[in-house]
């Protein structure tokens, strides 16, 4: 008999049917002659109860294993699937017989090989800090936390293919390994094969590095984006999206950046920034809709245990208008705030500036009081591909903020003159000849496009409520963190 998932037992209405079940202990209660075990397997949040009535002939061949039963032992269990006496739970399994598959012990196990000690299971049945997990990342799935974490990322990556798939979007895998910087912000992880503690050694100090002789002929990168490549498929395919992971050496170490993140990238043809905005807002309220209807139980969960309100917040957000904002405007807000309470702001916002985190918080929870989208920043301080608006001074470009996080979309209209855009990566400093193939964009049948990058970590944190960006993802790097 093949065992059933938990997902599909729990929505079976209990006819007495026989079944069986496979996983891992979650708890084991003695009372009288009742053994109560409830069997997780990751399927979804709940467990399912699995009661042996041990005055049943039936249960007499599983004594022994239910008496050294322990919190996350691997098991197998068969029996009936019957209504449940107790509150909580439609259905339980009145349990005949029980397989032991892989023990876990609840003290340490010495042995004469050092490799075959085993220490308790670190998993005990209790509350345990974020931190510590981070430190157990193999285990940490086994967890209420880390498991609807896993499932709301499953569904949440199912949820973006179908939203662009539904709507015309192809989905392009552009490359990982890439010759250019997409984001012109120097933050790349070389790709080489040479020997660095060889070079290190100095045998090319005079000489330097001859990267005609390395692997790829070129010095080459982890992707930081794949928008580059995109764009040359959304000028011949229309609509197309990328979701892949991309890499920032970036030295931030924050609860928001992670060196190695999933990004979803979605560019479109003869589309201005009004329409990539009109996309973004659409595109996340489908996402927690989604969430809302499909993750319902792993967000109960979020919402009692992790953020309270997370679902109203969801919900709001789904039923309301994202506020609209000018960088220029937003900057004049944020003066108005700082003036009017001198120590609100630890950096001092002036039209010119970077938004800070604590500015962001001020706009969306205070300014808009929900998800707003800033638009029309300098030059400066974005990408050299962005359209040049007439004031010459800033860019079509759109940053989405929501409250709690700050920016969880970048995006913007690309610069489709051709002129223009050289200028500005001349202005830059860029090497242009690096970058021929993306000029041919703009020489043979150029078309206005845009297009968004939403990190999908970010999304999650979002979702979810969790308040630090390695607990959404399964092994987070960061600066100084590549575990397992
Ligand atoms: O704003 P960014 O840098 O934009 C781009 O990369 C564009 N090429 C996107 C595009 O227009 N196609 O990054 C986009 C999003 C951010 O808004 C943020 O959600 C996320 O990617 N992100 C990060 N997430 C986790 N860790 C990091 N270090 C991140 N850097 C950016
Ligand atoms: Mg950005």
């Amino acid at each position: 008999m093949r065992a059933k998932l938990v997902k599909d037992i729990l929505s079976e209405s209990p006819l007495s049917q026989e079944v069986k079940v496979s996983g891992w202990v979650r708890t084991k209660r003695d009372m009288k002659n009742l053994v109560f075990v409830e069997v997780n397997d990751g399927s979804c949040f709940a467990g399912i109860q699995c009661t042996f009535d041990l005055s049943r002939g039936e249960t007499a061949s599983s004594h022994a294993a239910l008496a050294a039963l322990n919190t996350g032992a691997s098991i197998e269990i068969f029996g009936h699937l019957v209504a449940s006496p107790a509150s909580g739970q439609a259905v339980e399994i009145a349990a005949d017989s029980l397989r032991l598959i892989g023990e876990a012990p609840s003290e340490n196990r010495t042995a004469d090989v050092p490799y075959l000690e085993i220490p308790a299971y670190p998993l005990q049945k209790k509350r345990h800090s974020l931190e510590f997990l981070r430190e157990i990342a193999h285990l940490r799935p086994r967890t209420n936390t880390f498991g609807a974490v896993a499932r709301v990322r499953s569904r949440m990556s199912f949820a973006i293919h179908q939203y662009f798939q539904e709507r015309g979007f192809q989905y392009i895998h552009t490359p990982i390994i890439t010759a250019g910087d997409a984001e012109g912000a120097g933050a790349m992880f070389q790709v080489t094969t040479f020997n660095i503690d060889a070079l290190a050694k100095g045998r090319n100090r005079e000489t330097g590095v001859n990267y005609a002789k390395d692997f790829f002929g070129k010095k080459t990168y982890l992707t930081v984006s794949g928008q580059l490549e995109a764009e040359t498929y959304a000028t011949a395919l229309s609509r197309v999206y990328t979701f892949g992971p991309t890499f920032r050496a970036e030295n931030s170490n924050t609860a928001r950046h992670l060196a190695e993140f999933w990004m979803i990238e979605p560019e479109m043809a003869f589309a201005g920034l009004e329409d990539d905005m009109a996309l973004a807002e659409d595109f996340l309220k489908y996402i927690f809709n989604t969430a809302l209807e499909n993750c319902a139980s792993d967000l109960a969960f979020f919402d009692s245990h992790i953020e309270k309100g997370i679902i109203e917040t969801l919900t709001h957000v789904v039923n309301s208008r994202f506020a609209h904002i000018s960088y220029t405007d937003a900057i004049a807000e944020l003066e108005k705030a700082a003036a009017a309470n001198a120590g609100l702001f630890e950096f001092a916002p002036h039209w010119g500036c970077d938004l800070q985190s604590e500015h962001e918080k001020y706009l969306t929870e205070k300014t808009a009081g929900g998800p707003v989208i800033v638009t029309d920043y300098p030059k400066e301080i974005k990408a050299f591909y962005m359209k040049l608006n007439d004031d010459g001074k800033t860019v079509r470009a759109m940053d989405v903020l929501v409250p709690r996080l700050g920016e969880i979309i970048g995006g913007s209209q690309r610069e489709d003159d051709l002129e223009k855009l050289c200028k500005r990566m001349l202005d830059l400093g860029m090497n242009i000849e690096d970058y021929g193939w993306y000029l041919d964009l703009r020489r043979y049948g150029t078309v206005p496009h845009s297009g968004f990058g939403l990190g999908f970590e970010r999304l999650i944190l979002y979702i979810t409520g969790m308040a630090n960006i390695r607990d959404v993802i399964p092994y987070p790097r960061a600066v100084g963190q590549a575990n397992f």
